[in-house]
């Protein structure tokens, strides 16, 4: 199988540097070896090196946040501090979020090398009305052509008769832009949050911040570039103030039909991103040689199955089967429960100790809504009556009353008063009671509809740092701090399916 040298990875330093941008950062090598990474995962991260590119760092540069208000004052302090480049990327952003543009201009005008590059989907910020995110954004775009940048995705699945049939609010259903990249410079907030009030307040997220970070930092600002060459830019409209347009940059492309152009954009930027963060054994003299070793690898996930690239499927499945040789103990928390087929196949076929936490109906975002959308929760309770009886028919259930740890599965739901939930991610510990060592985590749901249609950025991070994995450990006792046995099963009027959403879910399937 491996030898001790291949446990060993080394990152060589060459760097993508974006023009604007100045050389701050040593060009010397950095390195890290898989040997002192757990048993359970080292393998793992030997396979995941050989399809993804790596960074590496130290843990003292990552940050786990749990609360949104400071992950709000963090973003807030990045934005202001950005003397380059800020680079943000979300689904929207909220006509409630004045503050935040007010930050952006004032930026602008206090750093006057500051360019501004917005990446936004373009069927939630162009919504017909004076609130959509295209509108609010447009005076910052008239004070500074040349320095904000605004590329607006449109998912080339709204066509044809789907394009007229498909009521407006559930667009969202054919495939978005969903990267949420918030960076300044060299410095990273990655989170599954969006740009709206709500995820700044009261719905629950992660926030992981990477501090003085110049290659990540450069490999997600390389990634909008990348995503750039195949979406509109938001331009004011010549002549027309309060007007905009939206500019298709490719006359080669028809907007309607970018599927193979952002196939070989994305596969080319993650072939040269790979190739430049080379990820080779170390020999035994390189390895006596090193003059310091980072304890974090970090590694980024590409799924668009639009585009038909799938790295999160292939890099979740070689989780569990890694896991599943050595039964250890998992932690999935995800936001919209199991609509996954792979995903619970994975969970129930591995055998391993796997803890899952899911949004009660009332912390879904979409708990009350009017039409389709309010049917979503009884949808996911649907899913996990089905997943649960499954577990239970293969004889897996993980009672949650009971203490003791066996292969099995066990599920809890997340309600907290006057709060959503939007938390998604995996957490691998080596044993029940030690920290976790490795995670996922950015802007997947886990679910099929994110991994089919909509356009994703996603991290797996491994530590061998003992205070990081403790950090760790910490975020999903936050999460776990608002997380009961799951009720699903019960009769109650909150978790009654309608005939009519058993009649959706025959039609949609799990692509809610
Ligand atoms: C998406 O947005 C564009 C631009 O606003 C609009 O022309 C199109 O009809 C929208 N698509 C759907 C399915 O609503
Ligand atoms: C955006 O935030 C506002 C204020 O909290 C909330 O009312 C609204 O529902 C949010 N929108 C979405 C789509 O979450």
């Amino acid at each position: 199988m491996f030898g001790a040298a291949r446990n060993a990875l080394h990152l060589s330093r060459l760097r993508l540097l974006p023009a604007l941008l100045p050389v701050v950062a040593s060009q010397r090598p950095r390195h890290v070896s898989t040997a002192s990474f757990d048993p359970t995962i080292r393998q793992f991260l030997v396979k995941l090196g050989e399809h993804q590119p790596c960074f590496s760092m130290h843990s003292s540069k990552v940050t786990i946040m749990h609360e949104p208000r400071i992950f709000y004052q963090n973003l807030l302090n990045m934005i202001r501090n950005a003397k380059h480049r800020l680079f943000l990327s979300s689904l929207y952003i909220g006509h409630e979020d004045v503050e935040l543009i007010e930050t952006i201009r004032t930026s602008l005008q206090e750093h006057p090398t500051l360019h501004v590059y917005l990446h936004l989907d373009l069927n939630r910020s162009t919504r017909p009305g004076p609130d959509s995110t295209a509108r609010i954004l447009l005076p910052l775009l008239e004070q500074h052509p040349d320095r904000v940048h605004i590329n607006l995705f449109r998912s080339p699945m709204l066509k044809g008769m789907m394009a007229r049939i498909v009521p407006p609010r559930f667009n969202e259903g054919w495939g978005t832009w969903h990267p949420k990249i918030y960076g300044a410079d060299d410095s990273l907030l990655i989170s599954g949050a969006n740009l709206n009030t709500t995820y700044f307040s009261n719905r629950q997220d992660r926030y992981l911040q990477f501090t003085d970070q110049p290659r990540l930092a450069d490999y997600c600002f390389a990634f909008l570039q990348a995503a750039s060459t195949f979406s509109y830019k938001l331009l004011p409209s010549p002549g027309i103030s309060g007007e905009y347009t939206l500019h298709w940059p490719d006359t080669s492309t028809h907007p309607h039909r970018i599927e193979a152009k952002a196939q070989q954009a994305l596969l080319e930027f993650q072939k040269v991103q790979r190739e430049t963060s080379t990820v080779r054994p170390v020999t035994a003299t390189e390895k006596a040689s090193l003059d310091h070793e980072d304890d974090v690898m970090i590694f980024p996930i590409i799924q668009a199955g639009q585009f038909d690239i799938r790295e999160e499927e292939r890099c979740v499945s070689l989780i569990f089967q890694h896991l599943a040789a050595q039964q250890k103990y998992t932690i999935p928390q995800r936001w919209l429960l199991l609509a996954s087929q792979t995903v619970s196949a994975a969970v129930m076929n591995s055998h391993i100790a796997c803890r899952i936490l899911a949004a009660s109906p009332k912390a879904n975002g979409f708990y009350g809504s009017k039409g389709i959308s309010g049917r979503i929760p009884e949808a996911y309770t649907l899913f996990e009556r089905r997943f649960m009886a499954a577990v239970r028919q293969a004889d897996l259930e993980w009672p949650a009353s009971s203490s003791s740890v066996f292969p099995g599965v066990q599920l809890h739901e997340w309600e907290r008063d006057g709060w959503t939930y939007h938390a998604k991610g995996i957490w691998v510990r080596p044993t029940p009671t030690e920290p976790p060592a490795l995670t996922l985590f950015g802007s997947t749901n886990l679910n099929s509809r994110s991994a089919a249609l909509d356009t994703e950025l996603s991290f797996v991070l491994a530590t061998t740092s003992p205070t990081l994995r403790q950090r760790l450990a910490d975020e999903v006792d936050h999460l776990r701090a608002h997380a009961h046995p799951w009720r699903g099963a019960q009769d109650s009027d909150s978790r009654r399916v309608r005939p009519g959403t058993r009649a959706l879910v025959a039609v949609v399937g799990d692509m809610l």
